[in-house]
């Protein structure tokens, strides 16, 4: 599928396993889950454009890199908060956008509860984090936020997708290139992803 990545990856694969394994304590659940998301970042900001950075070592001046756009890191609370401390690592730079939105059991609509975007965000790129794509809806619902507070260059990293929400995602938000540690079969009846790992928030949050 054009505009979705899911990198070939020994590590990636080992990892995943362990994570939807139902008998994976939260503790180790966590740190997989940051295991994974550290891999799939790695990818997706393989191609960010940089500008000159002309510095010193000891012994010489050299013309070195650095990221261009303002970052933005923004996790679908809250299994995106399972996701977001690793990458912030990785881009300490980055501004943290928090957006609170859940799925109403009944109808899979998102609901939002917490938005809290500056404005202006101050962001020229946005990485979206949240381990679970499943009708899309969330993601779909992030990701026009973003757009109206003016951020258009944006990225979706996910762990687990299912075919529906991927093809719902790239249909609302063509321009946005997704990563994912694996698609999956299909959704079951009641909206989750199988095989998948069952309810992520929960498995983060020990709830
Ligand atoms: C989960 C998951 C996504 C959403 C995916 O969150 O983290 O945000 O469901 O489903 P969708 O693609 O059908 O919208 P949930 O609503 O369970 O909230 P939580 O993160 O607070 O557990
Ligand atoms: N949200 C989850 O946490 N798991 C799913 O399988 C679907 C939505």
């Amino acid at each position: 599928m054009d505009g979705v990545i899911v990198p070939e990856h020994a590590l990636i694969a080992h990892k995943l396993t362990r994570l939807r394994d139902k008998n994976t304590s939260s503790v180790l659940f966590r740190n997989l889950a940051r295991e994974i998301t550290q891999i799939l970042i790695s990818e997706a900001t393989r191609d960010l454009t940089t500008i000159a950075d002309e510095r010193e070592t000891p012994l010489s001046p050299f013309t070195g890199d650095k990221l261009a756009a303002k970052i933005g890191i923004v996790p679908i609370l809250r299994a995106g908060l399972g996701m977001s401390d690793v990458a912030h690592e990785m881009l300490p730079m980055a501004r943290i956008l928090h957006i609170g939105l859940f799925r109403d059991e009944e109808t899979l609509e998102p609901v939002y509860y917490y938005d809290k975007l500056p404005t202006p965000p101050n962001v020229d790129l946005a990485f979206v984090v949240d381990p679970m794509l499943a009708t899309g809806g969330s993601a779909i619902a992030a990701i026009d936020r973003l757009k109206e507070t003016g951020i258009s260059d944006i990225r979706f990293i996910g762990l687990i997708a299912a075919p529906e929400g991927v093809s719902a995602l790239l249909e609302a938000h063509p321009d946005v290139k997704i990563w994912l540690a694996s698609i999956d079969e299909r959704l079951n009846e009641v909206g989750y992803i199988l095989p998948g790992l069952g309810d992520a928030g929960d498995r983060i949050m020990d709830t």
